[in-house]
């Protein structure tokens, strides 16, 4: 893909998963990649492997929910590479549960990374970008962006609020040259099940109960970075989350089974914790 060649992307969540899969990608195609994230230990050995294939990386400690660290961040991207053409927001994690079982604290960590993480990167990268008069944002939604999705509610709150900030930002974008896209993809083999606190369920009984089979995080790389290409609103793969999503668009309740379906198998495997902290 020759239009990522020579250009410059910053990728939040770029030292694991999907965030990883597109650092690789972007730098085999030509980019200059920066990969922001928290574990220093795998950021810098992925720019190790780029670097040894010939590409161009660098790493920077970043935590994507603190505003001072992701407006640093923005400043060191653009005082090393003077533009900034693409962003990736893309760091995100999940607390699973029965929402009864879910705290406030965990509502507001997850909160923090994937909507003020995105928030934060998308005004930091929107303004330098309309400055420059040009630069696309891609933030990392999820399906549970676009249909319900019992058992992760913070999760899929933040994630449809990143979907309508997306949109809404690719309007106001348009004239001043800036590209915004959503990205609403299915089930993914990331670390990020591993990584999900899930309280009061059976972490290996849920993560075997998922019923799609999952995307590998190189596809997804190439799937998005297909999307961003052609510049969609809504990037969504793979077939079975444009089909949900579809459905959904024509009549709400037609997913309202697989809801139904996905909150009742998680109570058969729910324990005995009943506390409804409020912390
Ligand atoms: P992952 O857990 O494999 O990778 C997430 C990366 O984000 C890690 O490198 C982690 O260190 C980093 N990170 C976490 N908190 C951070 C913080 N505060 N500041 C900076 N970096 C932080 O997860 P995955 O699956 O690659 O997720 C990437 C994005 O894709 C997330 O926004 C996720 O919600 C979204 N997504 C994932 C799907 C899946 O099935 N894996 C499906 C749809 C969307």
């Amino acid at each position: 893909m020759k239009e990522f060649e020579n250009r410059t992307a910053v990728i939040t969540g770029g030292a694991n998963g999907i965030g990883e899969a597109l650092a690789r990608a972007l730098a085999s195609h030509g980019a200059n990649v920066v990969i922001a994230d928290i574990n220093d230990a795998l950021g810098e050995q992925i720019v190790k492997d780029i670097v040894a294939d010939g590409g161009a990386a660098s790493y920077l400690h970043v935590d994507v929910g603190v505003e001072e660290s992701m407006s640093a961040l923005f400043v060191e991207a653009k005082r090393i590479h003077q533009t900034i053409d693409y962003v990736f927001n893309n760091a995100g994690i999940s607390v699973s549960g029965d929402s009864r079982d879910l705290s406030l604290d965990q509502w507001r960590k997850v909160t923090d990374v994937n909507y003020w993480g995105v928030v934060y990167g998308s005004k930091f990268a929107y303004d330098l970008m309309a400055e420059q008069g040009h630069g696309h944002i891609i933030n990392i939604a999820s399906l549970a962006g676009l249909i319900p999705f019992p058992t992760n509610l913070p999760y899929s709150a933040t994630k449809f609020a990143v979907v309508g900030m997306s949109l809404s930002l690719r309007a106001e974008g348009v004239d001043l040259g800036v590209r915004v896209s959503a990205v609403c993809p299915g089930f993914i083999a990331s670390n990020i099940f591993n990584a999900t606190e899930m309280v009061n369920v059976p972490k290996t009984d849920i993560i075997k109960s998922i019923p799609f089979k999952m995307v590998e995080t190189k596809d997804a790389a190439e799937n998005i970075l297909k999307g961003v290409a052609r510049n969609k609103a809504i990037i969504i793969f793979p077939r079975y989350a444009k089909i949900l999503w579809l459905l959904s668009r024509i009549k709400l309740s037609l997913t309202d089974s697989m809801s139904l379906k996905t909150i009742r198998d998680m109570r058969k495997m729910r324990g005995s914790k009943k506390t409804e902290s409020t912390s």
